[in-house]
């Protein structure tokens, strides 16, 4: 690889060692990726998630005295003062959360602890080069702003964020973002929820592909598609697959034809969706109906939007005494919501609403083994790997199970 005189600095070590690890290891990934030299990189998005090996990663830079060039936003952790007074947490993964919260302040980072950066708090803009990780935000901010980044690991988006910098490889160059699949949606997409069944759908065929989207039916209420349904559309896909984006023909930037969505490319695989394909990702994914012990919501975060929907659904009905009832949101969208006046409604009903926090975290270890639900197709699918089986519905169900105690 080219490296500036600057970047072989970083990489000599005479910016200290914790740039010097952090410039190794993009300069490793360029090598590996055929990428000829680095570019700056303007945003950073950190998926942290309280993981060890993400946090030792942290500590390794922090202790070799790296702070970040680039502020980067931070995936959720969990919000420990709120969840300890409901569960019990063992020591050892309370000393992790408070380890994490600590090293990532030390390093700089802007400790946003949500997973829809690219809502709110941290959006680029069209043509801009960023590295973010988290799966669903990184399809989000190519496809539907336009903005340039691989599917980064906190990893390596840390060391992006200390270095400023970012190997030239992958969607950061033109070709790499041209169609390579065509998707015809020949269904009625209704809500959110189904857009993450089309989504998983989606998924699960293209794999690495770039697909092409066109839609037959009516797919969304207005203009286009709400920012909701693109979130639950972006995260399903990125959960069942591993696609990096997409284009949806004269709903993306870069796709208002389909002929500049394909560009040189010809298309390697035809995928129409029907109702029937949709139904049968909610077999594929969902656990058994039965008796409900715990409703998790917002695997990603739930906007204010969504709260809100969540107090009209709910009304003035309260959840079943034997069921805990948990939205996970960003502290904006609570705090909108709460000079809303939802927020009030919501938690009338006996519904918590926390901030911070990914389902993926050790206060919910204690509903292993018993049946629970949610709307993400991501969360119980996550969730059943780590021995938490969890029903699989609308937001509208997961309210009504929640008041009968049962579904
Ligand atoms: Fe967010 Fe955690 Fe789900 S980071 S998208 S709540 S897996």
């Amino acid at each position: 690889m080219r490296l500036t005189d600057e970047e072989k600095k970083m990489l000599d070590g005479e910016r200290g060692e914790g740039v010097r690890k952090a410039m190794d290891m993009l300069v490793a990934m360029g090598k590996a990726f055929d990428a000829p030299r680095m570019i700056p990189v303007s945003r950073a998005h950190c998926a942290m998630s309280g993981q060890e090996g993400d946090t030792y990663w942290c500590e390794l830079l922090v202790n070799g005295g790296a702070t970040c060039k680039v502020v980067p936003t931070t995936n959720p952790n969990w919000d420990v003062p709120t969840l300890t007074r409901h569960y019990e947490v063992p020591a050892d993964k309370l000393f992790l959360a408070r380890r994490t919260d600590d090293v990532y302040r030390r390093i700089g980072a802007a400790i946003t602890y949500c997973c829809t950066p690219e809502l709110a708090g941290n959006v680029p803009a069209f043509g801009e080069h960023v590295a973010f990780s988290e799966s669903s935000a990184t399809p989000y901010v190519n496809s539907i702003l336009g903005a340039r980044s691989n599917r980064e690991s906190s990893v390596s988006a840390l060391a992006s964020a200390v270095t400023g910098v970012t190997p030239y490889y992958g969607l950061h160059i033109d070709e790499n973002r041209k169609g390579n699949m065509t998707v015809i949606v020949d269904t009625e997409l209704n809500d959110a929820y189904d857009w993450g069944l089309f989504g998983w759908f989606v998924g699960l065929h293209a794999g690495t592909k770039v697909p092409v989207i066109t839609f037959n039916k009516k797919a969304f209420s207005g203009t286009r598609p709400t920012p909701e349904e693109l979130l639950y559309f972006t995260t399903e896909s990125s959960t069942s697959g591993a696609m990096p984006m997409f284009h949806m023909v004269g709903i993306t930037p870069e796709a208002p034809t389909s002929e500049a969505a394909f560009g040189k490319n010809k298309s390697e695989l035809e995928l129409r969706v029907t109702r029937k394909d949709l139904d049968e990702m909610e077999r594929l994914v969902s656990d058994p109906a039965g008796k409900i012990h715990l409703v998790l919501i917002g695997c990603p975060h739930y906007t204010a939007a969504q709260l809100r929907e969540v107090a009209e659904l709910l009304g003035s009905r309260r959840i079943h005494e034997s069921v805990h009832f948990w939205i996970l949101s960003s502290w904006d969208a609570i705090e909108l919501s709460r000079r809303s006046g939802h927020l009030e409604k919501i938690e009338r009903g006996g519904i918590r609403v926390v901030a911070d926090t990914c389902m993926d975290q050790p206060p919910f270890d204690q509903f292993r083994g018993k049946l629970n639900m949610t709307d993400s197709a991501k969360c119980a699918h996550y969730q059943k790997r780590r021995g938490l089986p969890f029903v699989l519905r609308r937001i509208g169900q997961c309210i009504d199970a929640a008041v009968k105690g049962e579904i």
